[in-house]
């Protein structure tokens, strides 16, 4: 199957390149004229998509004529990115804006643009349009390529700009990158989602799923690894259904191969995977492969079927437990994470213990995992809600038994020596550095010398619930 015809989302085209360049010599022409130094901090709140997204927000503000920031007061453009996958994210995202207020009375010059899935939903546009007259410009997470027409045009005096949604959900390649890591990097290589999750706004705001092109993907993962990157991160909502949404004739475990037969020193991760379509083809690639970290995150969310069930996951506890089966068997040495949703509606008291039941059986090294927080628009916001002091109590059992269980299985880690990717120094210890291991666990170890962004071999002396300790060996 021709796999050019039916890419019709990706604005990849000499005419959307052309644009960029024309919109790029404005901004830069506005530099020259107004004579001033131009500044922009970026802020991003959510998910790697949205940190991934905020590197291509950087990446045009430079391209602009823009130096980079780390603190609002000085900035003359600032950029929010904002997530709105559970209510908190919002208000957080609603209380920064709020202190910028006072930065713009100061330098009315200074250009407030508001983006990330937040601003999708009309209720928020219009909670900006009335309750933040300051802020300048909303832009959906589609539409990020459009940050410099927007910034040239209300420079030039336009009014305020509010363009949230894009229908047609496109996405542009070609546009800049300004990575914040020189050895840790995120490749999309899908976006937004068609699963519906009742409890999820994601594909409200994020809208249709897209693939980006296997050449196009495989091009910009060829240059990280040229560049010495040691940890690339493939990202979508769902990695496992890449390619349907364009007629690809190739898969996500295709794509995975081809970047795994890449030379040189460098691990892949992926997030996230759905287990309705969680394949043995694609833990087959991942076995067999040479880069793929040993970490699968497979998100189980309930442990209930009828909770699964209402909350549109289409598989049930057996399935999901049979993937996980099979990860072990081709990778006993696999760290698997996941995330859970407590407080759902419907969660009933026995529901809840057949969660309980299913994180004692499934074993995560860790889970990320959240109370249930309504969203506006989505299925389970209106139906009969759980309250709030059992969503808490839920919570703190569930982080109680989970907590042993991560505690266990980094026991088990103690006298074995891991491949660590050294990130840091250790700000409560001066004389530890800390890194993380393949299945995504932090290590604090010493001594570590100018090794910073490689990987190192460290000997696991003490295993607890949160990290690893060891020494470099
Ligand atoms: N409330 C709580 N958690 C949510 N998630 C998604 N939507 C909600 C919500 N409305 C969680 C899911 C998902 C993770 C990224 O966020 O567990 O896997
Ligand atoms: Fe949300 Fe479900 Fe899509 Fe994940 S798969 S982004 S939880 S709708």
């Amino acid at each position: 199957m021709s796999t050019e015809s039916k890419v019709l989302p990706s604005l990849d085209t000499e005419k959307q390149k052309e644009y960029m360049r024309r919109v790029f010599s404005l901004n830069a022409q506005y530099k020259n004229e107004h004579q001033k130094s131009l500044r922009v901090f970026v802020l991003t709140l959510g998910c790697q998509q949205n940190e991934a997204d905020s590197e291509r927000l950087m990446g045009m503000a430079l391209e602009m004529g823009y130096e980079k920031t780390d603190t609002p007061d000085d900035a003359s453009l600032i950029i929010v990115n904002t997530c709105a996958i559970r209510e908190h994210a919002e208000k957080r995202a609603l209380s920064l804006v709020g202190q910028y207020k006072h930065i713009k009375a100061k330098n009315p010059e200074l250009v407030i643009v508001v983006c990330g899935c937040m601003v999708v939903q009309e209720h928020r546009v219009d909670d900006i349009k009335r309750r933040y007259p300051y802020v300048d410009i909303i832009l959906g997470p589609s539409l990020i390529h459009k940050l410099p027409e927007h910034i040239y045009n209300r420079r030039s005096g336009s009014r305020r700009i509010f363009d949230p949604d894009d229908k047609i959900y496109s996405f542009a390649e070609g546009l800049p990158i300004h990575r914040e890591s020189s050895y840790k990097a995120w490749v999309s290589v899908m976006y937004g989602c068609n699963n519906f999750c009742s409890y999820c706004i994601v594909p409200y705001v994020r809208g249709r799923e897209r693939s980006r092109r296997r050449e196009d993907v495989v091009a910009e993962f060829s240059k990280l690894v040229a560049l010495g990157y040691k940890d690339i991160t493939l990202l979508g909502q769902n990695v496992n259904s890449y390619g349907v949404d364009s007629g690809f004739d190739y898969d996500f475990a295709d794509l995975l191969a081809e970047l795994d037969s890449i030379e040189g020193d460098y691990i892949i991760h992926f997030m996230t995977s759905h287990p309705k379509n969680a394949s043995k083809k694609l833990i087959d690639v991942m076995a067999s492969s040479k880069h793929v970290a040993r970490h699968f995150h497979l998100p189980m969310q309930s442990g209930s079927d009828s909770v699964l069930k209402a909350m549109n996951r289409r598989y049930d506890f057996e399935k999901y437990i049979g993937i996980l089966d099979y990860i072990r068997e081709k990778m006993p040495d696999c760290t698997v994470s996941s995330d859970i949703i407590v407080g759902f509606p419907t969660e009933s008291d026995s529901d809840f213990e057949d969660t309980m039941r299913a994180l004692e059986r499934a074993r995560f090294d860790m889970i990320f995992s959240f109370q249930y927080s309504p969203r506006k628009g989505t299925p389970a916001a209106s139906m009969e809600q759980i309250p709030q002091s059992v969503k808490q109590a839920r919570f703190e059992r569930m982080l109680e038994l989970q907590n042993s269980i991560s505690l266990e299985c980094n026991k088990k880690a103690e006298g074995k020596t891991l491949r660590v990717l050294c990130e840091g120094e250790s700000k409560n210890d001066p004389e530890k550095f800390y890194g993380r291991t393949e299945g995504g666990k932090i290590v604090f170890f010493a001594p570590c010398n100018e090794n910073i962004g490689k990987f190192v071999n460290v000997e696991i002396e003490r295993g607890d619930t949160f990290a690893l300790y060891g020494k470099i060996v």
